[in-house]
């Protein structure tokens, strides 16, 4: 029998990719999602067990049900904007749901989490590349609920043994190469499928959230980081925790930052369409520059990106939004 492992979030982006390279790496992903924001057709490579972080009792059976060797954590909300507007929900959710997710696997013996943290912990940075050490400084509720989960994470860990990794996305993009999974939000806020939607003069013509930022082109640079690779890490971080290796905090990045004009001029290149946009104001709270320095996942995950080139996640997600958008018509 292989090890299972529970993903919580199974049913989303980026936990989806996570259960397709678990998979690939012997064990058995368990999906644990709400199906709030996820999809039960992209639960395609274990089973679905359907419940809410909130519901303790729940939680409590489905680990005892499948003893899993850890657990990866994704379930969450995700939009900066919503989290301005609805702090309490994105509290209740993302810091609650962690809580009670603990709190379940305190009571069943499960010791080991991959938890999906976010570069939107370091808040509006004063220097890029960011390493780990950098200060966390969120400017949003969505990153201060991550922050206080990171912190969660470390004292539970002083004070129990618990073993963890918090993983710190920079900017997720692209779709399985396989076009196995994909990108679905309801709403789409990310700047790849909305421009790539644009391509497809699906929607609205591309906003371009302000052009007067002090770098070189005057739009916001970021980190796009595969989000197949993103799934590898989570392998890695589960086999390096397994393995009794240190715990700790890892910023997966490519380490190479693009402008939103530079993502969208590869759209274009790679589309072959001319992509409509029109320049708007700047988005409340977006940092002119997020990009990683990813060494500490180098070397002690052993972590190589291999598709995070910016070409290939646009073409991996250009395949998934000719799909989705072949699905809406049919
Ligand atoms: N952008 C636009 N127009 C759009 C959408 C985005 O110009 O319609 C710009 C944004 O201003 C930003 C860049 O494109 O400069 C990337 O924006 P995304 O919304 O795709 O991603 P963010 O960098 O805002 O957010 C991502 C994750 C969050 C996470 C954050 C960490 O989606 O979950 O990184 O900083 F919190």
């Amino acid at each position: 029998m292989p090890d299972a492992i529970l993903v919580t979030g199974g049913a989303g982006y980026i936990g989806s990719h996570a259960c397709k390279a678990l998979a690939g790496a012997g064990y058995l992903p368990v999906a644990y999602d709400n199906l709030s924001r996820g999809h039960r057709e992209l639960v395609r490579w274990g089973p679905l067990e359907e419940g809410d972080l909130a519901d303790g009792r729940r939680l409590a059976e489905v680990l005892r049900a499948h003893r899993p060797a850890a657990v990866l954590h994704f379930a969450a909300f995700i939009a900066v904007g919503e989290s301005v507007r609805e702090p309490l929900l994105y509290y209740r959710n993302n810091v609650g749901g962690a809580l009670s997710l603990l709190r379940a696997m305190e009571e069943t013996g499960v010791g080991t989490i991959v938890f999906s943290s976010t570069a939107a912990v370091y808040g509006d940075p004063e220097r890029v590349p960011l390493t780990e050490e950098d200060p966390r400084r969120p400017v949003n509720p969505y990153g201060r609920g991550k922050r206080l989960i990171e912190e969660l994470l470390e004292d539970q860990a002083a004070a129990r043994g618990l073993r963890y990794a918090s993983l710190r996305y920079f900017n997720a993009a692209g779709a399985d190469p396989d076009g196995e999974t994909g990108e679905r939000h309801d709403p789409e806020t990310h700047l790849i499928p909305l421009v790539l939607r644009a391509a497809q003069r699906r929607g609205a013509p591309l906003t371009l959230f302000g052009d007067d930022y002090d770098t070189p082109d005057g739009t916001c640079i970021r980190d796009y980081i595969h989000v197949s690779d993103l799934a590898q890490a989570h392998v890695l971080a589960v086999r390096s925790l397994l393995a009794g290796r240190p715990s700790g905090a890892f910023n997966l990045g490519s380490g190479e930052g693009y402008s939103v004009r530079e993502v969208i001029e590869a759209c274009r290149r790679v589309t072959g369409e001319a992509i409509p946009v029109t320049v708007g104001p700047r988005r409340e709270g977006d940092p002119p520059r997020l990009v990683a320095d990813p060494s500490r996942a180098r070397q002690q995950l052993g972590w190589r990106p291999a598709l995070s080139d910016l070409d290939t996640i646009v073409r991996t997600a250009w395949t998934w939004c000719k799909r989705e958008a072949g699905d809406a018509r049919s």
